[in-house]
């Protein structure tokens, strides 16, 4: 094992920007880029390397800017190009890298590219995207006449009918999402030269959004059906037959024989660690590190909205594994949070007043602590929990509202209606306008709404806390989202001003990446991998060991690692309570983590 990381991203911290809730300078109630200019200097004081963006391209926001219909241009909502050319001046003024979000295995329906393409059967774009005849001896429109039976990601059928051509095109998300034909040459050039216009503009590389979607099965078969509903297709496009090509050739056309220090990251749901290991592995020359998703779909049954418990063992296992599979060759990316997940405080944690930053900053440790590149998604750093929703009109995501209306429909409590329940309304606006219809309906609009409420992605879409003052500092207008009323006391005015706050102590775990090689690159080990209370693992480089504890309950846990007593009277370099009382055990109070420093001579 080398004793330096062999690659800058290895001791790196990348920090997750989502424009729309971040900060809002223009006052209209949504985020913007000199929002995001205006609070840099925080950004460099949290310590973190590399700015991840979210979308801030032009988008009908169908799915929050996740549906570009300009690929290069900003957005008027986020501000202009020269927007754009300064924040990036002033994040690498500040020795901070920007990634931008690439978002290639669709475009917005109202891109011209498919806007072309629906032109009519002949048009030279049509083969720019997945469009296929209705199901043999089936009438285009008529029920079940999808060309697959596969659902789509956001409810209802992953095929739209175009009247006009009678054809249907590919949705795997919504129906202003046509997905891309990657099987096309010219599809494929397009992107790749789109990309090097943004790497000559300066920006640092990207994070590849469902980047293993990009490859389907040209064939698409039906996929199986669990439980009634739509077909379950993802066998037939999660990495798919042409997918490592795909990247190779996207590698070798827009990064080989740059001299810039890059970063890519590919969003990959349903990666195995066998996958992830090909995807990684730098004599490839694919992407640097994978957004895997197993440990964020542990606490979950037949879908997001039928949560299940968590547990700590599970969650041991599951990263255990990623860290073994992943440790002679390919890297890993750490991250509890992003857009799409709810906050982990109130997830993995505990987020009533009395354990909140204590377990917020035990979480972060035990991440942080890991073999891999962690990810900050906005507000993590302050400990912010999960939002507020009175009813589904707080609600703005189009993944909750579509599947509100879906489940409701199911249960015959909405309205009546013929044929696919979401024909008819399948974009955001439709959706919010949809409700229960009472009495029986009001019970099964309850348990959706419970459902939403711990895992909507809105939950993380809440605009990020400054201050304790009027929409948390976020806007001067009426934010798009409503602002979590726990603002008045989580918020980054207070925690900057508290040593003792969820923001310093992610500060120091950055630090503690920057100026301990064995924090990037040292072996991982997992330990006490059956105790139900205790996260416990150590990491090796040379002659240096370190312990890293962490209690994942509000009781005390008395860690039993091997050697325990001389753990304890080791260095202790970080924990989250102002001190330890007793340096000759390993009992743990409510939450608490510690990270424990050894050096033995080397022989
Ligand atoms: C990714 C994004 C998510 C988006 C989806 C479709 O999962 O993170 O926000 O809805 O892709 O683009």
């Amino acid at each position: 094992m080398a004793s330096n990381p062999a690659v800058w991203w290895q001791s790196a911290v990348v920090y997750q920007i989502y424009p729309r809730s971040f900060r809002d300078a223009s006052g209209d109630g949504i985020g913007d880029l000199a929002g995001i200019i205006s609070r840099l200097d925080y950004l460099q004081r949290l310590g973190v390397d590399v700015l991840w963006l979210s979308p801030t391209f032009p988008s009908p926001q169908d799915d929050a800017g996740y549906d570009i219909s300009d690929y290069t241009d900003i957005d008027p909502v986020f501000g202009t190009l020269a927007d754009f050319d300064r924040l990036l001046a002033e994040a690498h003024r500040r020795g901070m890298k920007l990634v931008l979000d690439l978002v290639v295995n669709h475009t917005s329906d109202e891109h011209p590219w498919f806007q072309q393409s629906r032109r009519g059967k002949d048009d030279p774009k049509r083969e720019w995207y997945w469009w296929r005849g209705p199901r043999a001896g089936m009438a285009a429109g008529a029920p079940g006449a999808e060309p697959t039976n596969w659902g789509s990601a956001f409810s209802g059928s992953a095929w739209e009918l175009d009247e006009a051509s009678g054809e249907y095109y590919l949705h795997l998300f919504s129906r202003k999402q046509p997905d891309l034909n990657w099987e096309n040459p010219q599809v494929r050039e397009a992107v790749y030269a789109m990309m090097r216009w943004w790497l000559d503009r300066g920006v640092d590389g990207f994070r590849m959004d469902v980047i293993n979607m990009i490859s389907k099965d040209p064939r698409l078969p039906d996929g199986p059906v669990h439980g009634g509903g739509y077909g379950d297709g993802s066998a037939h496009y999660i990495c798919g037959p042409r997918i490592h090509e795909f990247l190779q050739e996207m590698h070798q056309r827009v990064f080989a024989g740059r001299d810039a220090q890059l970063l890519t990251v590919g969003e990959m749901p349903g990666v195995t660690v066998e996958q992830a290991r090909l995807f990684t592995d730098p004599d490839r020359h694919e992407v640097d590190m994978v957004f895997q998703f197993e440990h964020v779909q542990l606490d979950q049954g037949i879908d997001k909205f039928h949560p299940t418990g968590f547990s700590l063992l599970d969650l041991k296992a599951s990263l255990g594994r990623w860290q073994a599979g992943l440790a002679e060759v390919g890297w890993n990316s750490l991250y509890w949070n992003n857009h799409d997940q709810p906050r982990v405080v109130s997830r993995f944690g505990d987020d009533s007043d009395q354990y909140r930053a204590l377990s917020a900053t035990m979480l972060g440790t035990v991440l942080h602590l890991h073999r891999g590149t962690p990810y900050v998604y906005q507000g993590e750093e302050l400990g912010m929990t999960n939002a507020v929703f009175a009813g589904i009109s707080d609600f703005r995501d189009i993944e909750s509202l579509n599947y509100y209306a879906a489940a409701l429909a199911a249960t015959g409590s909405d309205q009546p209606m013929p044929g696919d329940p979401l024909a008819d309304r399948t974009t955001a606006a439709e959706a919010a306008s949809a409700g229960a219809g009472g009495g029986a309906g009001d019970a099964a609009a309850a348990e959706v709404l419970a459902a939403l409420r711990r895992m909507s992605r809105d939950n993380a879409r809440t605009p990020m806390q400054w201050t304790a003052g009027r929409n948390a500092g976020f806007s001067s207008g009426e934010p798009w989202i409503g602002v979590n009323p726990n603002h008045r006391t989580i918020n980054a005015e207070a925690e900057l001003a508290d040593p003792d706050s969820v923001f310093h102590h992610y500060r120091k775990l950055i630090a503690l990446r920057h100026d301990h090689p064995i924090v990037a690159v040292g072996d991982f080990g997992m330990l006490l991998p059956q105790d139900e209370q205790v996260y416990a693992f150590t990491r090796r480089l040379d002659s240096e060991c370190w312990l890293v504890l962490g209690n994942f309950s509000g009781a005390e846990a008395t860690a039993t690692v091997p050697d325990a007593p001389g753990w304890a009277a080791a260095q202790l370099l970080l924990g989250n309570y102002p001190a330890v009382p007793d340096a000759t055990s390993l009992v743990l109070r409510p939450w608490e983590c510690r990270i424990y420093r050894r050096t033995t001579a080397p022989d």
